[in-house]
C-alpha cells in the first residue's frame, strides 16, 4: 500500500495516479469534510476540490479548503470556489456545529497558494467533458452540482457516478425528517436525484455508524503527525458542541464514508432503493423518501392500496464495517506530515 507518486510533501498515492479513479469532492468544509479530503488524497485521483456555501459561507468553506490542503502538504490540488447560495432557498448554516469559522478547532496554517481562477461550477463541468469517468463526491449542499447539471446536460451521460453524503433511510438532524445537506437545498437535491445518474447514498442513518468516540481521537492525536495533532484538534471541537447540543458521546465523521465508498467497497453495504426528494412538505421539507419496502417483502407489489415502488434510483447505504472503516481513516491520515 501507499506505493505510488508524491502527490504532497511526503506523500505518496497508494498506486499510480494513472491507475486511480479519477474524483472531484464538492464539499463544505466543514469538520467531516476535512476529514473527506485527507481520506479522498492518497486513494484516489483528486482532480479538484471544490466548495458550496453549507456549513458556513461560502468564503468561509473556500478559506478552510485552501487550510486544509495547505496543513497536509495537498496544495497542488485545484480548490475553485462555488455557489454562495442555495439555487431557490435562503441560506443556512451549521455554525453552532462547526464554529464561527466552520472549521473551529485546530490552529491552522495560512493558505500559501491562491483560489483556482474558475467558478466551481465551470470548473465541474470543464473537468468531466475532458477527462472520462469522474466520479463526484458531494460532501454539502447539491447547489453546484445541479448548477452544471442545469448548465450542461450532457453532464449526465459523462459522470459514471456520485458517491454523496446527504439524506437519511431514518430521521433527520436539521429537522425529524431532513439532513442538513438536502434540507439547505432540496431543490438542488431534487436535481441530482432526478439526473439519471448512478447515485450512492450515505446518509445518516449509515454516517452515524461512523462514530468517532475519544478512543478513535486517541489514536489519531497518537499518530504523532502535524496532520493528526490537527484532526484530534478539529474532532475535540465537533464531539464537543454535539455533546453540548445534544448530549452525544461521540461524532459522527458522515463525510468520509462518501469517500470510503469508493475506495474499498467492501466497507458499506448499500440497497437498491427509490429516493425521492421532498420539496414541499410542512413537517418533512427536505426528507429524502426512500423506497425500502422491498427489503421487508422482497418486492414492493402494487394493488390493495399499495401504490408500486418506482425503479430505484440511488443505492442507500445501510451497514458499515465501523472497524474497518476507522482503520482505513486512521492509516490514511498517518501517512501525512
Ligand atoms: C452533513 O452536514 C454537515 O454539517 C456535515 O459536514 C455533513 O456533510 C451531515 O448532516
Ligand atoms: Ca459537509
Amino acid at each position: 500500500m501507499f506505493g505510488g507518486e508524491r502527490i504532497g510533501n511526503g506523500l505518496r498515492t497508494w498506486k499510480p495516479l494513472s491507475e486511480m479513479r479519477p474524483v472531484i469532492l464538492d464539499c463544505d468544509p466543514g469538520h467531516d469534510d476535512a476529514l473527506a479530503i485527507l481520506l479522498a488524497a492518497p486513494h484516489l485521483r483528486l482532480l479538484g476540490i471544490t466548495t458550496v456555501a453549507g456549513n458556513q459561507s461560502i468564503e468561509k468553506v473556500t478559506a478552510n479548503a485552501l487550510k486544509v490542503v495547505e496543513l497536509a502538504g495537498l496544495a497542488r490540488i485545484p480548490v475553485a470556489q462555488g455557489m454562495a447560495r442555495p439555487l431557490v432557498r435562503q441560506p443556512v448554516h451549521a455554525g453552532e456545529i462547526h464554529g464561527d469559522s466552520g472549521l473551529d478547532g485546530p490552529d491552522l496554517p495560512a493558505p500559501s497558494t491562491p483560489l483556482h481562477p474558475r467558478h466551481a461550477v465551470d470548473f465541474i463541468i470543464d473537468t468531466v467533458m475532458s477527462t472520462d469517468g469522474v466520479t463526484l463526491i458531494p460532501t454539502a449542499p447539491l447547489t453546484n452540482v445541479a448548477a452544471a447539471l442545469r448548465r450542461e446536460p450532457r453532464l449526465a451521460k459523462r459522470i459514471p457516478e456520485i458517491s454523496l453524503m446527504g439524506g437519511s433511510m431514518t430521521c433527520g438532524n436539521s429537522t425529524p425528517a431532513a439532513e442538513f445537506n438536502i434540507y439547505c437545498d432540496p431543490e438542488a437535491a431534487h436535481v441530482v436525484f432526478t439526473s439519471g445518474i448512478p447515485i450512492k447514498m450515505c446518509g445518516l442513518n449509515l454516517t452515524r455508524q461512523a462514530n468517532a468516540t475519544e478512543v478513535e481521537v486517541e489514536r489519531i492525536r497518537r499518530l504523532g503527525n502535524r496532520t493528526g495533532r490537527a484532526v484530534a484538534e478539529m474532532l475535540d471541537f465537533y464531539r464537543g458542541r454535539l455533546r453540548q447540543m445534544f448530549g452525544l458521546a461521540g461524532g459522527p465523521l458522515h463525510d468520509p464514508c462518501a469517500v470510503a465508498a469508493l475506495i474499498d467497497p467492501s466497507l458499506i453495504e448499500f440497497r437498491p432503493m427509490h429516493v425521492a426528494v421532498e420539496l414541499t412538505g410542512t413537517h418533512t421539507c427536505g426528507m429524502t423518501v426512500c423506497d425500502s419496502r422491498h427489503l421487508a417483502r422482497g418486492q414492493v407489489e402494487g394493488g390493495g392500496g399499495v401504490r408500486r415502488g418506482e425503479t430505484p434510483n440511488a443505492e442507500v447505504g445501510v451497514r458499515l464495517d465501523v472497524e474497518q472503516f476507522f482503520n482505513l481513516l486512521i492509516e490514511t491520515l498517518g501517512r501525512y506530515p
